[in-house]
């Protein structure tokens, strides 16, 4: 469950920032949320507080979330990386690709239906293609991140926003389109292969039967985090 991920996490040595970083900032909020929002790292306070988003981007975020009827005890909010850059400078390749396996655990086991990711590296990581965000930004596109489909909905980091007002602008557009598209609930999810196969091999009927992938796995997850 959740729980054993951060326990591995919070003790992480897999990359060169666990020798710089103050804590781990595994993720907060409501480990049931059917939204997610994935940002690019902790700030200097994040690694202080070892909280997501308790800087000036994280209060523009509470203020956006709040503007839809949202606050952060409905939806989990974590960082590609899990730990402080020094210096607040850029993930590097090698970082990014240590600390990926959290992220797709977080992501198996809080099961939303929908991910919003927050600029560049979270989008370029969760989309596996290096458009950049200006280009995708608002477009919500359905993606299997491990073995679950999700509506994936790229949107520029708050950071971006705090000090340009077009992408302000740009940002609160498309977080008043997230209440919509949270309604249309879960997209369709692919099935697991043996059965598919089975399926292929004419047993129609067993297709409602069809376990749903990791299920129960957020038992007793509620309130953890
Ligand atoms: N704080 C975070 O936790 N993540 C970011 O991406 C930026 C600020």
């Amino acid at each position: 469950m959740l729980k054993e991920v951060y326990d591995e996490a919070r003790v992480c040595v897999r990359c060169p920032l666990s020798r710089t970083r103050t804590q781990v900032v595994f993720g907060s909020g409501n480990a049931d949320a059917g939204l997610m929002f994935v940002g690019e790292a902790p700030g200097a306070n994040e690694d202080k507080q070892g909280l997501p988003f308790v800087g000036q981007a994280g209060k523009l975020l509470d203020k956006l979330l709040d503007e839809i009827g949202l606050a952060r005890a409905d939806v989990f909010v974590v960082n590609v990386i899990k730990c402080r850059p020094p210096d607040n400078r850029d993930p590097h390749p090698n970082e990014i690709e240590s600390c990926q396996g959290y992220l797709r655990s977080q992501v198996r086991l809080i099961e939303p239906t929908m991910i919003c990711t927050l600029g560049n590296f979270a989008t370029k990581l969760l989309r596996g293609d290096t458009t950049g965000i200006s280009r995708v930004r608002g477009q919500e596109e359905v993606r299997t991140i491990g073995n679950r489909a999700v509506r994936l909905y790229p949107l520029y980091h708050p950071a971006a926003a705090l000090y340009t007002p077009s992408t302000l602008e740009a940002l609160r557009a498309d977080f008043e389109r997230i209440p919509a598209l949270l309604a249309l609930g879960a997209p369709e999810q692919p099935h697991p292969p043996e059965l598919e196969e089975q399926i292929v091999d004419d047993v129609p009927e067993l297709e409602d039967d069809l376990p749903e992938p990791e299920a129960g796995s957020a038992d007793g997850q509620l309130g953890l985090f």
